[in-house]
C-alpha cells in the first residue's frame, strides 16, 4: 500500500477531475437514471440475478449510479469509492431520488478500516481492477467482505483489449505483467473528449487466470467465467457497432475479447 502511495494519489485527483465531467456527460445520462433508468447493463442484469432483499458491497462505484440501480431492485447497498468528488456526487443523488444507500470514500485496499461488516454479494464492474496493483489482495479483501455462501460478480474489460493502443491498432502492452504498472499522461475522458482535463494515471493490467486463482485462492468457488467479444459502452476510440448497446473492436475484421464477467460463491 505504502510502496503504491503516490498512484493512488495520482488516481484519485484523476478521477475527481473524470467525474465532474462524467456527471454532465450524455455517455452517463445522469437525467435518464432519475427519470428511472437502470444503469446496469444487459449481461449484468442477465448474469446477477436474484439481488433482492440482498446486502450489496459495490467496489469502486464511481459516482454511484449502478449501486443506486440495483437498490432500486431491493437490494441494500454500500457503493465504496476512491474519489470523494464520486462519493459526494452519489450522495447527492441517492437523496435526491430517495433511494437508500450508504456511500464510503476509501481505497478497496484499505476498506477494512473503516467498514466491519460482511454482505449477502460483493459487486464490481467496467474499469475497476485495473486500478488495483495487486488482484490477490484484492481478491482475499472480496472474499473478506463475503458472508460464507455469498457471491462475488464482476464484470470487466477484458485485459486483451487492454494490450491494444486503441487508436493505432498496434499492441502497446504485454498480458502477462503480474504487478507491473503502467503509466500514461492523459488529457480528456472517455464520456467526452478533451474538456481540458490532463493527468496522470497509474494501472495494471491482469491476466484472467490471475484473477480466477485470486479468487480461488481465496475459499471461491468459481461459478462461471464468460467472455464477450462486444463491450456494451461506447468507450474507445475505433469501436463498431453491431448491435444495441453492442460495441466491438476488430483487428483485421475480427472482433477480440472486449469484456469477461466471473461468478463465484465464497466457501
Ligand atoms: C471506471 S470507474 C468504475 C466504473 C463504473 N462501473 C461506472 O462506470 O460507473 C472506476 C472507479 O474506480 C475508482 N477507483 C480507482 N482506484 C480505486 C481504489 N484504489 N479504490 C477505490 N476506488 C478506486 C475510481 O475513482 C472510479 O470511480
Amino acid at each position: 500500500m505504502e510502496n503504491n502511495k503516490k498512484y493512488f494519489e495520482a488516481n484519485k485527483f484523476a478521477w475527481d477531475q473524470r467525474t465532474e465531467v462524467h456527471v454532465k456527460s450524455d455517455f452517463y445520462n445522469v437525467e435518464a437514471f432519475k427519470n428511472g433508468a437502470s444503469t446496469l447493463e444487459p449481461m449484468v442484469k442477465d448474469e446477477l440475478t436474484e439481488v433482492k432483499d440482498k446486502s450489496i458491497l459495490h467496489l469502486q462505484c464511481h459516482f454511484g449510479m449502478d449501486t443506486l440501480s440495483l437498490a432500486r431492485m431491493g437490494a441494500k447497498v454500500t457503493g465504496v469509492d476512491l474519489s470523494s468528488k464520486s462519493i459526494e456526487f452519489a450522495e447527492s443523488l441517492s437523496k435526491e431520488c430517495q433511494i437508500p444507500a450508504r456511500f464510503i470514500q476509501s481505497n478497496v485496499l484499505t476498506l477494512k478500516e473503516t467498514l466491519d461488516e460482511k454482505f449477502d454479494i460483493v459487486f464490481t464492474s467496467f474499469g475497476a481492477i485495473c486500478w488495483l496493483p495487486n488482484i490477490d489482495e484484492w481478491a482475499e479483501i472480496v472474499s473478506h467482505f463475503l458472508k460464507p455462501g455469498g457471491t462475488i460478480y464482476l464484470a470487466e474489460f477484458h485485459p486483451y483489449l487492454y494490450m491494444w493502443d486503441w487508436d493505432s491498432k498496434e499492441i502497446m502492452y504485454p498480458y502477462f505483467c503480474k504487478g507491473q504498472v503502467f503509466h500514461e499522461k492523459a488529457e480528456g475522458t472517455y464520456t467526452d473528449g478533451d474538456k481540458g482535463l490532463s493527468y496522470d494515471e497509474y494501472f495494471w493490467i491482469h491476466a484472467i487466470s490471475d484473477v480466477h486463482t485470486a479468487l480461488q485462492n481465496n475459499n471461491i468457488n468459481i461459478e462461471f467465467l464468460h467472455e464477450f467479444d462486444y463491450t456494451p459502452h461506447e468507450c474507445l476510440s475505433n469501436l463498431e457497432k453491431r448491435a444495441d448497446r453492442e460495441f466491438v473492436y476488430k483487428i483485421n475484421g475480427h472482433a477480440i475479447p472486449a469484456v469477461f464477467s466471473m461468478k463465484g460463491c465464497k466457501q
